[in-house]
Formats: C-alpha cells, structure tokens, sequence
C-alpha cells in the first residue's frame, strides 16, 4: 500500500540557526529509522532577511559535532503555500506561532505547534533564539531540538 508521506516544516525567524538545526535533525533520525518514504522534513524563516544563505557557522559547528550534516541547506521564507503543502508546521517559539497564526489561510491544512509541545518533559515552552549569545547557546538549543523532535517523529510515524 502507497500512502502520502507526512510533512513536516520547522519554522523559526531567520531559518539559519534553530530551524536547520531540527530539520538536519530530523533527516538523521529519519535516515536512522529508513523512514524517507513516509515522513518528509523542510525548514523555513518567518523573516526573509538570510534567504538563501547557509546555516549560521556556530549552529553547523554545534551540528556536525553530533554527525548532523546541514550541507545544501539554504534559508527560505514562509510562503501560504506552505500552509496547504505541509501536514505540520512546527515553530521554535512563540513569536514564531503568533506569525504563522497571523498568516495562516482560513482554508490552510497544515496543523501548527510549538517544538517543546512535543518534549513536554522538559518543562520548556520554547526553544530560545541563540543568534546573539555564546557557543553554550547553541549547544543547549540542540538539546532541546534533539529532545523536540524525537518526541514529534514518535508522533507522526
Ligand atoms: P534563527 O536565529 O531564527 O534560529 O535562525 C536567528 C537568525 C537571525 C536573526 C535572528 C535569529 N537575525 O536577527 O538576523
């Protein structure tokens, strides 16, 4: 049986740092569990300021340090599109969902959640922006990211 594979886009603001890192993540955990047939990972920016720029170096750094590769990746914007082409739309906190509920269609399908909505064990509302604070912030934020989407992809398998 052919069945449509689920959709999954991470959402933060400049789609450098926090929302690469889940979709690069993602990819892994996916790969690891032989499931690209049946779950498919993107990412995008709610600001358009770094579209097709690669990943911040401190947040590749962080990755590839864990055997996450991010190699290709460019950032996008949300467009409406992606509100009907997307089964989830998964924001790194809360300014990032108040934007995707602001621009959400009334018709769109995509079904919008925080990332820390799906670790609820650790207490965590949101994943923070480390753009403008220190290596220990990157590090921390991938925690939580690795946290975040390994309880999402338990979900939607
Ligand atoms: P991200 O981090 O939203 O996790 O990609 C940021 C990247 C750039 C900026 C802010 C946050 N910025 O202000 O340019």
């Amino acid at each position: 049986m052919s069945t449509e594979p689920v959709k999954i886009l991470f959402v933060c603001l400049g789609n450098i740092c926090r929302s690469p890192s889940a979709e690069a993540v993602a990819r892994a955990k996916i790969e690891a569990k032989n499931l690209q047939d049946r779950i498919e990972v993107a990412s995008a920016g709610t600001g358009a300021w770094h579209v097709g720029k690669s990943p911040d170096e401190r947040a590749r750094a962080e990755a590839e340090g864990r055997g996450y590769s991010m190699a290709g990746f460019r950032a996008a914007q949300v467009s409406a599109a992606d509100f009907f082409a997307f089964d989830h739309i998964v924001a790194m906190d809360h300014d990032n969902l108040a934007e995707l509920q602001d621009r959400a269609p009334a018709d769109g399908v995509a079904q919008l959640s925080l990332l820390m909505d799906h670790a609820p064990h650790l207490g965590r509302s949101e994943v923070p922006d480390p753009y403008y604070g220190g290596r220990d912030g990157f590090s921390l934020v991938l925690d939580m990211i690795e946290a975040g989407v390994g309880g999402l992809l338990k979900k939607v398998k």
